[in-house]
């Protein structure tokens, strides 16, 4: 056996850690058939080289608690873990992991705020300033460390080099509740004599330009500041600190303009060369002001940065209508250009960017107030490489205007710098269907494109919020496709402390800004405070999540209680319901077919159902009970309220169904039996195109299959008329749309006010291509036992899903030739799999597993009943029953 992927709490890099006792989880493979865990030895070596080695029986190998002495701050110590079978059989020791705690204590800091003076000012967008300040070292340092951030956005360098790949630091959190700072070895970057600690300062989310309707500026102050504490030891152990005070130095930078949805302003020539190195006059350079910064606030990351992950080449230089030059990347996505350029002094490039093409031209109406415009002027020195800093944009083509005739071709010089919260990739998905895989590359794109430091709901237009919504739908799919557990579980932290401030309500959009939107409860959206941390534990198998959320869990399910009052019935309220069903008009998107306040009590059920789950896990019995009975009650409520007694539902819908099957609230075998037909039925007339909205979207396939009408899951899932899924592959769609129609069949942009082309919500449906076109459903926490159990269908004949859940990889991969069916399985130690297919029912350890079992052939896939009226239905039907043929 060995021991691999030793990590601490959620990073494989574990500096700066922010607990003093991180949980360690481990794989273990190359184990025999039937081996297991009987316990594990955990050694810790501390900074003068003594180890101490504990033991932890028993086969946990994920999130194990830590078993040393808590880590104080700065502390750094050296993992190992080795691990022992019931058979006595021992594997060798892993590879090591160095953790080492971050600033864990408020007094930990002595650095100031230092705010540029004098400050940009006036309109937004402002320019980013520069700070720099001379250190002098004694000797060259044995260890360095600098802890940074900054009120606004920052960009380090030392001795002339950028420091790190970070963008967009510190990232948007809820800033006067938490402000996370980034730790950065700088070791190797210090040397004797002097060396200078520079910074690029700029807005971003904290003084920016942030929300629709014109938006906020100044949402969490109106300076920016910085904080900076250079901590060196030298070889003798002694220390020397050098932090952001009265001695820095400031001036405006060549970035006259900068924000996240104007674009950035770079004039090269106004760089001060040699600025963030040793020897550099800044005497006429502004000074700093001290400002005020609450050390309580500041926090290690859980999550990783947004970093590029990504270089996209141009696909095609386009020549439009109206003579203009446009790039295409082929791909939507988030990020910015880097532009390789020669040309005179003062020449400028302007670059602006869409999503999409209208009438062969740049669609940008879609962005609303977002300008999305950079703008590089050069120094005509010599090949100029520039990107810009402190700007995002979502877009997948460019306009290029002022490219000068000295310049190499465009597509030559150009790339797309694809950015985004640097996750670790879990999940794989694909299958026989090309319009599927590209269906599921779309999701994947869409999460890559807005997984942006916080999970935002567009990357493109004046909006890029946390909508609670989109999330707490998406939450499933996301934790199969990249390890978002840091991640979702950073801004949960936000959630919870921003809802307290609102007495319980979870606000319609973490960070929350006030904005023309009214803050107010919201079914579905507020339900990210359980939905998104049950997804997490589900997949992550993290317990502590659901422990910090859990009075955020409580306390929305019991407004919601006081909201409905003792009818239990969620109504009179304003609610988004079942957002962007495709009947509601372009104005108004939630004007959907399903009652508000039918989905806002199936969500009412879900919650209390989830928080009484919660309860459970965590041993808080009494309010297990509690929860569970409310969740039952309002099913109750909602059986007694929305269904009639033949099993019909207040709302003919697909969502009114889907949720009331999904959510578990008809009891009655037969209820359910006839909502599912008469689902099913809804389906059929609507010619198999899809009816749902955000609530109903990620359920109706699932609500479909799991009552006995699989095939007409995959002839929605599978279909490509307006609207459904596969519309938007056909329509040329790279990422997910927000409207299943925001371009139409004639090429043309939604003329809604919202119409994003990058909108994760309606991905959601790739939750159901892993779990039931793939096969693998994670049935415990944390994916230690699996249920594999594929349902091909829709002539697919192969399809496959991989996941490296915390255990390792889980891999299924089926393939149908004829009536036979094979089905190969990896299973990774500690993970149990329930194998269960029509004619095969049995349970696997780890190890790699083949089946083959009798299965319906590709070709006996029942097709797509043809598109007709209702009429032409009715009378096909009365033909049939009675036996009638056409004249
Ligand atoms: C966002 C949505 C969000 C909705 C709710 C929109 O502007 O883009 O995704 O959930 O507002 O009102």
């Amino acid at each position: 056996m060995n021991v691999t992927g030793l990590r601490a709490e959620y990073t494989p890099d574990a500096l700066g850690l922010g607990t003093t006792i991180p949980r360690l989880s481990w794989q273990i493979t190359d184990a025999p058939t039937g081996w297991a865990q009987a316990s594990a030895t955990i050694e810790i070596t501390d900074a003068t080289g003594t180890p101490a080695t504990f033991t932890a029986e028993g086969p946990d190998q994920v999130l194990v608690a830590w078993p040393g002495i808590p880590l104080a701050s700065r502390e750094r110590r050296t993992i190992r873990v080795r691990t022992t079978g019931a058979d006595g059989s021992a594997s060798d020791w892993s590879e090591p992991l160095a953790v080492e705690a971050g600033l864990l204590d408020s007094s930990d800091w002595t650095a100031r705020l230092v705010h540029p003076a004098p400050d940009a000012a006036g309109p937004t967008p402002h320019p980013a300033m520069l700070l720099r300040r001379e250190i002098t070292l004694r000797e060259t340092p044995v260890s360095a460390r600098l802890y940074l951030t900054a009120q606004g956005l920052f960009e380090a360098e030392l001795n002339g080099r950028r420091l790190g790949d970070v963008e967009l630091a510190p990232g948007w959190t809820s800033y006067h509740h938490r402000l996370q700072y980034l730790t950065f070895d700088v070791t190797d970057q210090l040397t004797a004599g002097p060396n200078v600690l520079g910074a690029w300062l700029a807005d971003g989310w904290y003084r920016g330009y942030v929300g629709f309707d014109g938006g906020v500026r100044n949402l969490y102050g109106d300076r920016t500041g910085l904080l900076a504490q250079l901590e060196v030891t030298y070889a003798d152990g002694s220390a020397q600190t050098v932090s952001t005070d009265e001695s820095w130095r400031s001036t405006p930078s060549p970035i006259t303009a900068t924000g996240l949805y104007e674009g950035e302003t770079y004039d090269a020539r106004a760089l001060p060369a040699g600025w963030s190195g040793p020897g550099f006059d800044d005497t006429r350079w502004g000074g700093v002001t001290l400002g005020e910064l609450d050390t309580a606030t500041l926090v290690a990351p859980l999550g990783p940065p947004v970093r590029c992950t990504d270089e996209l080449p141009v696909l095609e230089v386009i020549t439009t209508p109206s003579g203009r030059t446009i790039l295409d990347f082929g791909q939507n996505a988030s990020g910015r250009l880097r532009i390789r350029v020669t040309g005179r002094a003062g020449d400028v490039v302007t670059v602006r960017h869409a999503e999409v093409l209208e009438n062969g031209e740049l669609g940008v109406r879609p962005l609303r107030r977002a300008a999305a415009t950079d703008r590089y002027v050069l120094t005509g020195d010599s090949e100029e490489v520039w990107e810009p800093r402190f700007t995002i944009h979502g877009f997948r083509y460019a306009e290029i205007d002022g490219w000068p005739e000295e310049a190499g071709p465009l597509a030559e010089s150009i790339t797309y710098r694809v950015l985004h919260s640097d996750l670790e990739r879990t999940g794989w998905w694909s299958s026989s269907d090309e319009l599927l895989n590209r269906l599921h590359e779309n999701v994947l794109w869409g999460l890559r494109s807005n997984f942006v430091s916080i999970p935002t709901d567009c990357p493109q237009r004046d909006e890029r919020l946390g909508w609670t919504g989109d999330i707490g739908v998406f939450a499933p799919t996301a934790s199969y496709l990249y390890d978002t557990a840091g991640f979702l579980g950073g801004w949960l932290h936000d959630l919870a402390a921003e809802q307290a401030d609102f007495g319980g309500m979870t606000p319609i959009y973490v960070p929350y800004l006030t904005l023309g939107f009214p803050n107010m409860p919201l079914a579905a959206w507020g339900d990210a405070a359980t939905l998104v941390p049950w997804a997490v534990y589900q997949r992550c198998g993290d317990h502590e999540v659901l422990a910090r959320q859990f009075d955020s869990m409580t306390s929305w399910v019991d407004l919601v209680a006081q909201r409905a009052g003792e009818s239990l019935i969620w109504d009179g309220d304003v609610q988004l319901g079942d957002w962007l069903d495709p009947t509601a008009p372009p104005d108004n998107p939630a004007e959907a077919r399903t009652a508000p306040e039918l989905v806002a009590t199936a969500y009412f059920a879900l919650s209390a159902r989830i928080t009484g789950r919660a309860a459970e896990v965590l041993g808080r019995t009494e309010l297990a009970r509690h929860y569970t009975e409310l969740s039952e009650r309002v099913a109750e409520a909602f059986r007694h309220e929305f269904t009639t007694p033949h099993g019909r539902l207040a709302s003919d819908s697909q969502t009114a169904y889907a949720v009331a099957l999904e959510f578990d609230l008809l009891t009655e075998p037969e209820a359910r039996r006839r909502a599912a037909d008469h689902l099913a039925e809804i389906v059929v007339a609507n010619n198999h195109r899809v009816g749902t909205g955000f609530v109903g979207t990620p359920l109706i396939c699932d609500a479909l299959a799991n009552n006995g009408h699989l095939d007409t899951a995959y002839h929605l899932l599978t279909n490509d008329a307006c609207p459904s899924w596969l519309y938007t592959v056909s329509m040329g769609a790279t990422t997910m749309w927000e409207r299943w129609d925001s371009m139409l069949p004639d090429g043309s942009i939604n003329p809604g006010d919202m119409t994003s082309f990058n909108h994760y919500a309606l991905g959601a449906v790739a939750d159901f291509l892993h779990r039931v076109l793939g096969g693998l459903e994670p049935v415990a926490p944390g994916y230690r036992r699996v249920r594999i159990a594929p349902r091909p269908g829709a002539g697919l004949t192969c399809a496959s899903a991989t996941h490296r859940s915390p255990y390792g990889e889980v891999a299924v991969s089926w393939r149908r030739e004829g009536e036979q069916l094979t089905l190969d399985v990896t299973v990774p130690v500690g993970v149990t799999a329930v194998i269960d297919l029509p004619e095969l029912a049995t349970e696997v350890g780890h190890g790699q597993h083949s089946f083959t079992t009798h299965y319906r052939a590709p070709e006996a896939d029942p097709p797509r009943p043809p598109a007709m009226s209702l009429f032409e239905r009715a009378m096909a039907a009365a033909r049939e029953a009675t036996g009638a043929t056409l004249a």
